[in-house]
């Protein structure tokens, strides 16, 4: 079992103690599945005041839903749409601290009132986002920004080493 530790102190003592938390919990694997999962569900119970945190990743066309904690969500989002999709297109963080007030906003979950979404690169390749919802209006802050962009760095760093996946054998050579 992954042990974690409360977060304690101010926001940025909190991201201080939760990087080498993922950090571990990455530590060794490269599976994008399996540590999307395991970082949303750390992320999701060590930060306050979440609905929603989770990844879309790029299937080569649009965003399409990954591992998640919280309620059940879209599934696809076209590139430029919502605050995903701007995201992603934009290459920077967004940060919204009105979801009402953010043109073309694409409600998941009608609890949420501000929302930050880290787009994931891999040098100029789109890999997907790490979209995190709050039910608080203005929940994140830059100190948010810059722990949360640090946790996607941890993600995509993580994919870094994986091996190819190998291809499938064919029936007949499994037959042999
Ligand atoms: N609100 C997002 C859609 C994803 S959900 O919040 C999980 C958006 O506007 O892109």
């Amino acid at each position: 079992m992954h042990e974690t530790t409360v977060l304690s102190g101010s926001k940025a003592e909190q991201y201080e103690q939760l990087l080498p938390q993922a950090r571990a919990l990455l530590a060794g694997e490269s599976d994008r599945i399996a540590n999307a999962a395991n970082l949303a569900a750390l992320v999701f119970h060590a930060l306050p005041a979440l609905n929603w945190v989770g990844f879309y990743f790029y299937d080569g066309h649009e965003l399409v839903v990954g591992p998640f904690q919280g309620r059940p969500a879209c599934v696809r989002i076209a590139l430029g749409r919502g605050v995903c999709g701007t995201a992603a297109v934009t290459r920077q963080t967004q940060v919204v601290p009105d979801v009402d007030a953010f043109p073309g906003h694409i409600p998941c979950d009608s609890a949420s009132r501000s929302e930050l979404v880290v787009p994931l690169f891999r040098q100029d390749a789109l890999l997907g986002v790490f979209d995190l919802d709050s039910p608080v209006a203005a929940r994140f802050d830059e100190e948010d920004r810059h722990g949360l962009e640090a946790i996607a760095a941890i993600f995509v760093g993580s994919l870094a080493h994986a091996a190819p996946v190998p291809v499938a054998p064919s029936a007949t050579e499994v037959a042999r």
